[in-house]
């Protein structure tokens, strides 16, 4: 079975082809970091109009690349929530259209739920460098064996621009969330403190990038405390981050933080990127081992754009005493493969969704059981 999945949630117009939720027949993403890139963050409305400029270039590219037509396509899955409201709207009236045009089975997909179907996809990091070039990519992933697929139960930590949490999935749609952040998500605290030590949009990889070049023990932040010991907090480590910059810069509270950056020196930039993201990538790393020692899962699998990042790879993998397989980096950030992997298994599960009747649900969170039959 081949779907076409359809993302639009954020900043990325992405379409792309997988069969039985696996096969990576190909993979397209418009990104609109540049666009984004001047203001700081994500415009919703310029993001919205990008979107729209895009969506169908992309569908189209996304079936010559995987060499469909519109006979070879068996389903359209697209992200109906959560996101910006009017850019999952772009994604999924183009969905709806296309399933009424076309005459395909609709399903709506949950993006956060979908960011773990990207370790369905690709297990093995050789074939990252395939990912951006559809012809080999088509060949190189032809024979992968249905047996590097994740197992349950399955530990995910989904850690992205919007997202922070712990979930055990028990099977497919079947899982339980065992904590979340309580105010910033990750993602979100590594861009903000990008901005408060001058380091581009998005910030996660600009610290990423960074991080090695400075000393990660110089400044110890806090780690929050929680009641519930897989929730999170990174809205105090945020601003320990501001509080610590401002004393070494010797400015006052409220000191304008957008003229911190220009007092910055290189080395006290390079020190914090280091120390934040030692702190923030730690307790990441402090629940998921607690989780794996409390549920004994049969996988462990890392999404969301957070999971690109080396740092929380490399003490994942030091630390749980489990082999761990990680998504390619363009699986990790948003992408509509993972969408379509998702689409595969929900449509084993339920009935396509009426496509004149799908709404968008901007902030639904990913608090319960989905949609599992079992
Ligand atoms: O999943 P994603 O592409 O979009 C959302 O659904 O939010 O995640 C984007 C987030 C941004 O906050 C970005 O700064 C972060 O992922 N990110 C990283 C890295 N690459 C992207 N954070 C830390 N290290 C990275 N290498
Ligand atoms: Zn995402």
């Amino acid at each position: 079975m081949k779907v076409l999945g359809i993302e639009s949630s954020c900043d990325e117009t992405a379409a792309a082809v997988v069969e039985n939720g696996q096969l990576l027949l190909s993979n397209v993403i418009n990104s609109q970091i540049d666009i984004h890139a001047v203001y700081g963050g994500v415009v919703p409305e310029v993001a919205a109009r990008s979107h729209l400029e895009v969506i169908m270039p992309v569908v189209q590219k996304a079936l010559d690349d995987a060499n469909c037509t519109w006979d070879d396509i068996d389903a359209i899955a697209v992200t109906y929530a959560p996101g910006l409201v009017g850019s999952l709207l772009i994604g999924s009236l183009a969905a709806r259209t296309l399933a009424l045009l076309k005459n395909k089975p609709l399903y709506p997909i949950h993006h956060v739920e979908g960011h773990v179907y990207a370790n369905f996809i690709s297990v093995h990091s050789e074939q990252v460098s395939v990912v951006s070039d559809q012809k080999s990519l088509a060949q190189a992933t032809e024979n992968w064996p249905l047996s590097t697929a994740p197992k349950f139960p399955i530990l995910a930590l989904i850690v992205s621009g919007g997202h922070s949490q712990l979930v055990l999935f028990k099977d497919h749609g079947d899982y339980e969330l065992l904590g979340q952040t309580q105010d910033d998500a990750v993602g979100e605290a590594f861009d903000k403190v990008a901005k408060i030590i001058g380091l581009p949009y998005p910030g996660g990889p600009s610290i990423a990038q960074l991080a090695p070049h400075g000393d990660p023990t110089r400044f110890a932040f806090p780690k929050a405390r929680m009641k519930n010991p897989y929730d999170f907090s990174f809205s105090g480590l945020k601003t320990a981050v501001l509080r610590t910059v401002q004393a070494e810069t010797g400015v006052a509270y409220d000191f304008p933080s957008y003229q911190l950056p220009e007092r910055v020196s290189d080395s006290l930039r390079a020190d914090v990127a280091a120390s934040f993201q030692r702190v923030a990538v730690e307790t990441l790393v402090d629940k998921a081992e607690k989780a794996f020692h409390d549920y004994t899962p049969a996988s462990v699998v890392i999404a969301g754009g957070v999971a690109a990042n080396q740092e929380l790879r490399r003490q994942l993998t030091a630390r749980l005493p489990i082999a761990i397989d990680y998504a390619p980096m363009e699986l990790c950030t948003d992408n509509a493969a993972m969408i379509a992997s998702l689409g595969f298994f929900y449509a084993e599960a339920n009935a396509p969704t009426d496509p004149r009747d799908l709404e968008v649900v901007p902030s639904l969170s990913m608090t319960k059981t989905a949609w599992a039959t079992s």
